[in-house]
């Protein structure tokens, strides 16, 4: 089922739910931050896509478009302060506006390896992609949202922050638990301004990134057998949790950490 017909049929959602808002989604290329992407501009949003792999951006897009949407394709590295400061300024010239940041990109380095023997390189790429990329592309839009009088920036953890990672490694866990430090930081300082700032912290979701992860169907299973539902996520249940939170549903809420792991996570 496409996006499309996944955002009408649910109906969880009204078809203009986001109609005119418009977000900046990170790691839209691929995976969550794809499906996402299509799913807001399905349901009216405008959509900058951001992703280090341009292709991938520019090929949501253009998907994106030909359903009627609306959509901007950016190649940015989110640990690069120049790329994240010009994509800002892109959305900007284009929309005028910037009313959701979704942080969904992220790098993740080998399959589990003790840490002892985890080069310096992959602490720093883990840490870059996922904790200053976040880092700089709040800092990017935060003018525009303050001077706007509001906005929403949803940050993605995981249960490896929450915990430690099953399937990956020290740099991985440690840097998903900075991003939750960083969003209960940044959601006391901007609540003054109506700017509101919530992580969402996965569970294991079916997709490239896991399947790459696993060795073959008995480790998958074996994941799934510690999953309480019984299950990995489909990145649909994922999304559908951001919706909630990019919507006026979830506008007295601020610093939470949502655990949507399948019961793995009980905090
Ligand atoms: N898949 C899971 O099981 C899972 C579980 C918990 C949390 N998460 C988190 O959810 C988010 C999305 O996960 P996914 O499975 O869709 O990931 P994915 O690996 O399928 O896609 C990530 C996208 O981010 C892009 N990206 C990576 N580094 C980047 C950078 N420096 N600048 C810009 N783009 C960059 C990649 O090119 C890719 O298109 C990530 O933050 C991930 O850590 C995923």
């Amino acid at each position: 089922m496409s996006a499309v017909d996944h955002a009408r049929a649910t109906g969880l959602f009204a078809p203009d739910a986001f109609a005119g808002r418009v977000v900046l989604v990170t790691g839209a290329g691929r995976g969550i931050g794809k499906l996402l992407a299509e799913r807001l501009a399905a349901l009216g949003a405008r959509v900058a896509l951001c992703d280090i792999v341009g292709d991938r951006a520019q090929a949501t897009a253009r998907g994106i478009a030909e359903t009627g949407g609306e959509a901007l394709a950016l190649t940015v590295d989110v640990a690069a302060e120049g790329d994240v400061e010009r994509a800002a300024g892109a959305v900007l010239a284009r929309w005028g506006r910037v009313d959701v940041l979704v942080n969904a990109a992220g790098s993740y380095g080998a399959a589990y390896r003790v840490t002892h023997e985890t080069p310096v390189e992959e602490w720093d790429s883990v840490f870059a992609s996922n904790v200053r990329g976040s880092f700089l592309c709040a800092k990017a839009v935060l003018p525009h949202m303050v001077a706007a009088g509001g906005g929403r920036i949803i940050n993605f953890a995981s249960n490896a922050g929450r915990s430690v990672s099953p399937l990956l490694g020290c740099s991985y866990t440690a840097a998903k638990t900075a991003v939750i430090g960083m969003t209960r930081h940044l959601s006391r300082e901007y609540a003054r301004y109506g700017i509101l700032v919530n992580t969402i912290a996965p569970g294991p979701v079916e997709g490239e990134r896991v399947s790459g992860l696993l060795r073959d169907a008995e480790e998958s299973e074996t994941l799934s057998g510690q999953i309480p539902i019984g299950r990995l996520a489909e990145p649909a249940d994922i999304v559908d949790v951001v919706l909630f939170m990019a919507s006026d549903a979830s506008r007295y809420m601020t610093g939470a950490i949502l655990d949507v792991s399948g019961g793995l996570i009980l905090a």
